[in-house]
């Protein structure tokens, strides 16, 4: 028959978990513990000569626990005084060790949290972006702020429930070693609590992880609801939205208040079974055992020290187990962000200084191919276009172009580098990107621009940021703005129009100076006059940078050196805008006549 002890195999298992994130300082703290214990016991052994003192009743000479105890009170022989001041130092020592427990234990566990938190976003920004993209980004946010928290909080109970355990073994073995016939109610009470803990635990556990889970649920409704907002007011649908997030409240609520009785119910029985073994006790040693008072007396203060402790180890561990949720999935998380790493250290460096290729490149969305057989070539400081119906694959050859996805067949070359073999890192560096949904941040302008939070006030910082808003011909609205740069422009750009926050974009990508600059769909918004502008602002570009412009509008795109045409994952047609414009039955040509950019 196989011994199922799942109070031991959950400690062990919270134990691995802890060491992994608070580290070997953590026997530091078991070691103070085991000192602080340690101190406590000496002080209440000191009780034997005082109490004996108080009470110089004969032993009853039967026991072997009374031989040791008369011989330690003959050999006793400073004064009561002395003895008292003694237990008071004895005292203060332990004070001082429990000082320096709680402070280490409190510090090396802000220090744990603080770490899980950076390590949960330093692993987020490497994640592999295909893996990132199915994740929700509700559940990461409620990860990092509220469930990274929670398994700090189930650290702490760990802690004190490891506490809890050395003090109360060192104090049962000194009990059993006085009395150890004391040891039979003592067992008798530990079993009880056991039994009940056992079953209690359980419950909190399951209970807390089903608040994780929902407080996850929480957030990404509530992400949800917070970003549709316009819409949901514009269109009166904030009812469903809202009645989503109660659902999950309600649920979340329900749950608690069931933890909250399950805590409530060891709380409750933990006395009754403490009082029941300290009356069995008292009964069997002074009724029946007659023995001397001061034995009795100090060997129930250490029985009585030791179910306290086993109380605090229960509460500690239903704490425990309801916060175990978190814990486990804040730990499970890392481990799955670690296998899902992108893996950006190729070695070889990545100046690009010739060109990059993409040859006999296909790219399958799970099934579905998304791009096949793309052989794109770009040469250092050309400028590209890609141009094709929605849906054809344009943004996606993009994310092959910055690695962010790997073909599926076939290579992306950088100056005849595999892409996979150079250090992402350091080719990303050269890149400026100006994503089809534009990134603006809730900061001021200045900070948006410059991506660098606390040196947009540098002056010459400033002057750049100054160069990049003129070139992105984004002057002409910040000077109109009463607080120019310094004007926060509000969650994901609100304050500004759609044109205005495409410019803004803009000039972020040419404050970095990059050496590849791509632009994806990225003066849709704008009217025909900024549109004109910024296209003079690219072109006094051209020729010293790389230029890749997606783009539907195709007066955005007449000066490139050379343009691909993308149909349903295929390049159907490549050449010069003047010879595919003039290509007479091209689809290019097609479309330059519907939008009338070329007369037909
Ligand atoms: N994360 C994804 N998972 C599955 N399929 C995707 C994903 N991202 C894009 N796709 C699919 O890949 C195809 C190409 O998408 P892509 O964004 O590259 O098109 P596009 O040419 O940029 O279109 P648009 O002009 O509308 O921006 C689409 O059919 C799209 O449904
Ligand atoms: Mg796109």
């Amino acid at each position: 028959m196989r011994l199922h002890l799942p109070i031991v195999g959950d400690f062990f298992r919270y134990f691995t978990i802890i060491r992994t994130f608070v580290g070997f300082e953590f026997a530091l703290l078991v070691l103070l513990n085991l000192a602080s214990a340690i101190v406590e016991s000496i002080g209440i052994l000191l009780f034997i000569p005082f109490l004996a003192q108080l009470a110089p009743t004969p032993a009853n000479p039967s026991n072997h626990a009374h031989g040791l105890f008369s011989s330690f009170v003959a050999s006793w022989n400073i004064s009561i005084g002395a003895t008292l001041g003694l237990l008071v130092l004895v005292f203060v020592l332990k004070g001082v060790l429990l000082f320096f427990l709680i402070a280490y234990r409190e510090t090396l566990l802000n220090r744990t949290r603080q770490k899980t938190r950076d390590g949960l976003i330093a692993l987020y920004s490497d994640l592999d972006y295909r893996y990132a993209v199915q994740q929700s980004s509700g559940f990461y946010g409620n990860l990092v702020v509220a469930e990274t928290d929670r398994a700090g909080l189930a650290m702490e109970e760990f802690c004190h429930v490891v506490s809890a355990l050395i003090t109360a073994s060192i104090f049962f073995s000194i009990a059993v070693f006085l009395y150890s016939s004391l040891s039979v109610f003592m067992l008798l009470g530990v079993g009880l609590s056991f039994v009940l803990l056992r079953k209690l635990s359980a419950r909190a556990r399951l209970y807390s992880i089903r608040i994780t889970s929902l407080s996850g649920r929480l957030n990404k409704g509530l992400i949800q609801t917070l970003q549709a907002f316009k819409y949901a007011k514009a269109t009166a649908r904030f009812s469903p939205l809202r009645l989503q997030l109660a659902k999950i409240s309600a649920g979340t609520r329900q749950t608690r208040n069931k933890l909250a009785l399950v805590n409530a119910a060891l709380v409750a029985v933990q006395e009754p079974v403490l009082v029941i073994c300290l009356a069995c006790v008292f009964y069997y040693a002074v009724i029946i055992g007659r023995s001397h008072i001061a034995l009795v007396m100090v060997a129930v203060l250490f029985f009585y020290r030791c179910m306290i402790e086993m109380g605090h180890f229960n509460r500690h561990w239903q704490w425990l187990s309801s916060y175990a949720g978190a814990l486990e999935q804040v730990w499970t998380v890392v481990w799955e962000m670690k296998q899902h790493r992108e893996g950006q250290d190729g070695e070889a460096s990545a100046d690009f200084e010739d060109k990059i290729e993409l040859r006999d490149v296909s790219y399958v969305y799970e099934v579905r191919p998304i791009l096949q057989q793309i052989n794109i070539r770009i040469c250092k400081n050309t400028s590209i276009a890609i141009v094709g119906a929605s849906g054809a694959g344009k943004t996606t050859l993009v994310d092959l172009l910055t690695g962010v996805l790997k073909p599926t067949q076939g290579t992306v070359y950088l100056d005849n580098k595999d892409l996979c073999d150079v250090n992402l890192f350091h080719y990303r560096r050269s890149i400026g990107y100006v994503e089809q949904e534009t990134l603006v941040f809730d900061d001021t302008i200045a900070n948006n621009i410059s991506m660098q939070w606390d040196q947009s006030a540098d002056p010459e910082t400033s002057a750049r940021i100054r160069q990049a808003a003129r070139s992105s011909y984004c002057d002409e609205f910040i000077e109109r703005l009463p607080l120019g740069y310094d004007t926060v422009v509000g969650e994901r750009g609100v304050k500004l129009s759609g044109g205005q926050r495409q410019r803004l974009a803009i000039a972020r990508e040419l404050f970095k100076e990059p050496k590849i600059l791509i632009l994806d769909e990225a003066t849709s918004s704008l009217d025909s006059q900024s549109e004109t502008y910024i296209q003079q602002s690219i072109e006094r570009l051209r020729g010293s940078l790389t230029i890749i412009i997606i783009s539907h509008r195709l007066s955005t795109i007449r000066n490139v050196d050379y343009v691909y045409v993308l149909e349903q994952g295929h390049i159907i047609e490549q050449g010069t805008f003047a010879d595919l414009s003039r290509l007479p039955g091209s689809a290019f040509r097609q479309m330059c006549e519907l939008q009338r950019v070329v007369s037909s």
